[in-house]
């Protein structure tokens, strides 16, 4: 399988920058550091679409910062199709880079004029440059407003001529930092699926996205990563990632009474009362059957009218890791 961006044990520290009174009155005091990437691998392959989750400050934007040039890292390898990222001009063409941050366009210019400029930068060929920036503005659903100043968008129409200058010199490889962070969910969807249909299903480019939103790694990604602190936790397809050291199985199931001391291979997790039924949400003993609980009902007098297998969700494994991490900081 042939990757094409690749980090080996990235590490990066900042030096936090210190307020002028401070410096004026502890001038000798050290600057404070922030171990932003502590080692981390990563390796995405050609024609995926994969999610970096993290809280806040975990460090995904600085990853993105450094697979797409804009920062180095203090030690460790970032490569980008078979390019190490210290060579930034044989790396740039293959990225878009789609970040949150609006300060890089510029705001009198109207979205279509921007978008001009960053052809320039990009070196996107000037014959075909007008046919591709209507193609790009279309394709984002922009067209009808690019002649209006960047600065009287909206935060979702900015947004969407962000993913435009990412596609204007056609690379191969995407990288997105929140890209649906300010799209309401109607464009939020849109933009899912134009990424998912389009760039990467119709266009075959590689997608590595960086996402507090569970349900949009759940929906868009092949793989994921769960990065804390600057490192990562967990890696694989959503369901590995899901079921990660989750070994129980869990039903609801929709019975008309639920015995009282029901001794079945089982435990209750929750139970509620709707519609003249009862819901219970049982996890199976490590030895358990669901025929041993099944059978152990209806010989209770209890019909069973519905059972359900409930999968362990993105959620679930994003607080048992936070939860692991405090365990781990309170650990002297
Ligand atoms: N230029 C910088 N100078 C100092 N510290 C920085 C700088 N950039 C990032 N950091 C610190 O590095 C850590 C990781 O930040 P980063 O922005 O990569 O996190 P993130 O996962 O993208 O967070 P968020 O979800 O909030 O966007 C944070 O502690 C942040 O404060
Ligand atoms: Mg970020």
């Amino acid at each position: 399988m042939q990757h094409v961006v690749e980090a080996s044990q990235v590490v990066k520290t900042f030096v936090k920058k210190r307020p002028v009174n401070e410096l004026v009155r502890h001038p000798f005091r050290r600057a404070e550091r922030v171990r932003a990437l502590r080692g981390v691998d990563l390796r995405v392959r050609a024609g995926e679409i994969f999610g970096l989750l993290g809280p806040n400050g975990a460090g995904k934007t600085t990853l993105l910062k450094i697979l797409s040039c804009l920062v180095l890292p203090d030690s460790g390898r970032a490569v980008i199709g078979g390019e190490d990222t210290v060579h930034e001009g044989r790396v740039k063409p293959k990225i878009g880079l789609v970040h949150s941050d609006e300060r890089s366009f510029y705001w009198r210019l109207s979205g279509r004029e921007n978008l001009r400029f960053f052809s320039h930068l990009y070196d996107v060929p000037r014959r075909k440059m007008g046919a591709r920036i209507d193609e790009l503005l279309r394709r984002v659903g922009m067209l009808e407003d690019a002649d209006r100043r960047f600065a009287d968008y909206s935060s979702g129409m900015k947004q969407r001529l962000a993913v435009a200058r990412a596609l204007l010199h056609d690379p191969p490889i995407l990288l997105m930092d929140e890209p649906t962070r300010s799209l309401d969910p109607a464009s939020a969807m849109s933009l899912r699926s134009f990424v998912r249909e389009e760039l990467n299903g119709r266009d075959g480019k590689t997608v590595l996205l960086a996402t507090h939103n569970l349900h949009e790694a759940e929906t868009l990604c092949d793989r994921v990563a769960i990065l804390v602190r600057g490192k990562i936790r967990r890696i694989g397809t959503v369901d590995e990632v899901r079921r990660w050291d989750v070994d129980e199985r869990r039903f609801r199931l929709e019975v008309d009474r639920w015995p009282p001391g029901f001794r079945g291979p089982c435990r209750v997790l929750s139970e509620e009362e709707g519609e003249g039924l009862r819901r219970v949400t049982i996890a199976l003993d490590r030895d358990g059957r669901l025929d041993g609980v099944l059978r152990a009902l209806l010989d209770s007098g209890s019909a069973v009218h519905a059972c359900d297998r409930i999968e362990p969700d993105l959620e679930e494994a994003f607080s048992r890791i936070l939860e692991e991490e405090t365990e781990a900081e309170a650990t002297p």
